[in-house]
Parts: C-alpha cells; sequence; structure tokens
C-alpha cells in the first residue's frame, strides 16, 4: 500500500486531548465528534456550579451568548444574525414558520438531505406548501442545470445540504445561492455534515438561513444547534414557531403580546438548553483554536488517500469522484454495510453505515495511520465490498 507522504500534521498536535484514542481508532465523527479533555469538563462545570451554587440563570444566559458568538465564528457571521437553537430541526421549523406560501408556494429541495429536512417541508403542504425534490446523479452529484430547471417565480424557498449525511457528496453553495437570487428565491444550508471540517463563510456564499448543530465536527453535544439568518434578506420574516427567549426583552415576563427581538434571536424558543451549551462552548472554541482551515487541508490529503487506495483495492466509492465535490465524509459501496461495520468495530475502528454505504469520516485529530488501519481492515473484508 502506497504510503501517505505528508499531512499538515493536525492528527498528531492534538490527537491527546481526545482520550478515544487510547482504545479506538476513531473515524465516525460525521455521527458523533470524539469526546475531548476540555468538553468532559465543560459538562462537569455545569453539574458542579449547579452542585455548589443552585441556579445561576445571569451566567447561564451569558453562556448561551458565549456559544452564540462561538458559532458565528465559524460562519463568518455577526452573533446578531445567529440564534442558538435545540437542533438544527428548530432552526427549520422557525423558518417555515415565517414563510408564507400563498404568493410563492414551492419549496425546492434534494435527494442528498436529511429526512428531518425533507419531513418539514412536506410538513408545509398542510399550509399550501409544493415539495419538489431534485436528484442527484447516478453518482450523487447535484446537478445545478436540473436544480435550476426547478426554480422559479413559484419558488418560496431552495433548501439544500452542504454535505450529505449519507454518501459525502458536496454542493457548490455558492453557485446555488446564485441560481436561487437570480430567481428571488432565498436559500437555506443546512451545514452540520460540513461545519468544523469544511470553511463555511456566510459572507463569501451569500446565503440566507445555514442551519446546523454542535455534536459532530464542531465537537459538542447533542441538544444545541445554530441558525443564521440574513438580517438583509431575511429581515421582513417573522416565525410563528416563537417562545419566550424570542422576545424582544427576555426579562420582560410580557403574557399580553408577541414582539420578537429584531435580530436572528427572533428565531429561538424556550429555555436554552444549558449542559449542552457548555460542552458546546468548549468544542467550538477548541476547533476554533485547532483551525477549521487547517483541519480541511487535512480531512482532504487522509481522504484523498483513502479514495485512491478504496479504488486500487477494486471498491466502490459512493462519494463524488472531484475532490472539490467531497465533504469530509467518505462513502464506501458495502454488500453489507452494517456487518462491514461490526467486522471493523470487531479490529476497534469506528465507523458507522447509511444507506448500504460504509462511513468513514476523518477529523482534525486522525492521522494517516488510522487511514492505514481502516484501509488494511477493508483489505481483510474484500468479501463484503461492491466491486
Ligand atoms: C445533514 C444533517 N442535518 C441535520 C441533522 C440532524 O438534525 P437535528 O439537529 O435536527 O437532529 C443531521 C444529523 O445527523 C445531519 O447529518
Amino acid at each position: 500500500m502506497a504510503g501517505l507522504v505528508s499531512t499538515t500534521g493536525v492528527g498528531d498536535d492534538i490527537r491527546h486531548r481526545f482520550p478515544i484514542f487510547e482504545n479506538r481508532v476513531y473515524l465516525n465523527s460525521c455521527s458523533q465528534g470524539a469526546l475531548a479533555v476540555s468538553v468532559r469538563s465543560a459538562y462537569d462545570a455545569y453539574l458542579d456550579s449547579l452542585e455548589t451554587e443552585g441556579s445561576q440563570w445571569g451566567r447561564w444566559v451569558g453562556q448561551a451568548e458565549r456559544v452564540r458568538a462561538a458559532f458565528a465564528e465559524v460562519l463568518h457571521a455577526h452573533p446578531d444574525t445567529v440564534a442558538v437553537t435545540t437542533s438544527a430541526s428548530a432552526g427549520v421549523n422557525a423558518v417555515a414558520s415565517a414563510l408564507d406560501f400563498s404568493k410563492r408556494d414551492t419549496v425546492v429541495t434534494t435527494s442528498l438531505e436529511f429526512p428531518t429536512i425533507g419531513q418539514i417541508w412536506h410538513a408545509q403542504e398542510r399550509r399550501g406548501a409544493k415539495v419538489i425534490h431534485v436528484s442527484a446523479e447516478p453518482d450523487n452529484v447535484l446537478s445545478l442545470d436540473r436544480l435550476a430547471g426547478a426554480i422559479d417565480d413559484r419558488t418560496a424557498i431552495v433548501s439544500v445540504t452542504q454535505v450529505c449525511y449519507r454518501n459525502g457528496s458536496r454542493l457548490d453553495i455558492e453557485a446555488i445561492a446564485r441560481i436561487a437570487h437570480e430567481r428571488g428565491a432565498p436559500l437555506l444550508v443546512d451545514v452540520y455534515q460540513a461545519a468544523g471540517a469544511v470553511p463555511v463563510d456566510v459572507r463569501a456564499s451569500e446565503v440566507d438561513f445555514v442551519v446546523g448543530g454542535a455534536l459532530k465536527y464542531l465537537l459538542g453535544s447533542p441538544g444545541v444547534g445554530y441558525l443564521y439568518a440574513n438580517p438583509t434578506t431575511t429581515g421582513h420574516l417573522v416565525p410563528t414557531v416563537t417562545g419566550w427567549f424570542a422576545d424582544e426583552d427576555i426579562n420582560a415576563m410580557e403574557i399580553g403580546r408577541y414582539r420578537p427581538a429584531r435580530n436572528a434571536r427572533r428565531f429561538e424558543a424556550g429555555t436554552p438548553p444549558i449542559p449542552p451549551i457548555y460542552a458546546a462552548i468548549a468544542g467550538v472554541e477548541l476547533m476554533l483554536e485547532i483551525g477549521i482551515d487547517r483541519t480541511a487541508e487535512h480531512v482532504g490529503r487522509l481522504n484523498d488517500w483513502l479514495v485512491d487506495e478504496v479504488i486500487a483495492m477494486g471498491g466502490v466509492v459512493a462519494t463524488p469522484n472531484d475532490p472539490s465535490l467531497r465533504g469530509p465524509l467518505v462513502a464506501v459501496r458495502a454488500a453489507d454495510a452494517e456487518r462491514l461495520v461490526q467486522r471493523l468495530a470487531d479490529r476497534r475502528i469506528v465507523t458507522s453505515a447509511r444507506d448500504g454505504n460504509l462511513r468513514i469520516s476523518p477529523h482534525c485529530y486522525n492521522r494517516a495511520a488510522d487511514i492505514e488501519q481502516v484501509l488494511s481492515a477493508l483489505h481483510a473484508n474484500r468479501d463484503l465490498l461492491v466491486s
């Protein structure tokens, strides 16, 4: 097997901060990022303060602002344009509730979406929406011409994922934003499978909404997510899915009116998820310290090598062949993906399966030796690969 000569060295530098590598080759960041020592300490800090001081609302609200600032830095956005949510779904639901489907009634989305996205848009059929799914091509690349053909002056919103959770296909968000805007439609992007391992820059891509969460490449926890809302293009949209943390003044405790914040906080709802917020601050700040651009370069090199070697051994990669159309996740076609995951687990290698594919998702903490181990495990289990 040809060796990988050089990575950016990220993996070796920071590996010791993730104890799971003492026991496992962890390659499943597309499901959940590895637990960092500092993230575990953050959960402890929450519990310690609860035990020693009890309810600390002032501090907790401050923590919500700190995680907002951290998410904003990941997205290259101003904190006022970011809502702290409890999931990506919560963000999309709040956006959906603000749309009026009486004039523009179609939602254009793709076959590459996470189920929650399709389900939320189909739920809007009760409010008059019609959902159009544009299918990816057989190689899992989304044709921009076909997408453009589905967007017109009936389109209320275009909703796409940046990276597909099933096969790692990555979309050209800047081009899609241009196509949507030329036709007068806003664009919502689900960056869950990208943020942390792929640069996301809301200024450069000129998107209208972005949603995601903390538990994968941002090294945080389930239970907390974010919604970016472009103030210039979405400022007129007011959600009807709401709660007291969306109020213009959360201390007003007013039951006689609905007066949401003018900034992106208007898309929030009830009590913020404080324990996951503690964990997310530690995870996201660690990721920012490690560097997302540097990580993207490192992961890209590991994945280029992985893809070449899988093809060389006669395997089939479901992720598009063009590196610019790949996210941090590489999907390998398997005859029995669940069994293959188990066979790798028997060798203490952690991966996952979706849609008949084995998912291998390196991150900042992985190094060439991890890829070497997964490749030799695939060699040994070639009977379970599609060739
Ligand atoms: C692309 C993508 N979107 C959304 C989600 C999850 O969304 P939520 O935070 O609503 O559970 C996932 C989780 O795996 C995902 O991969």
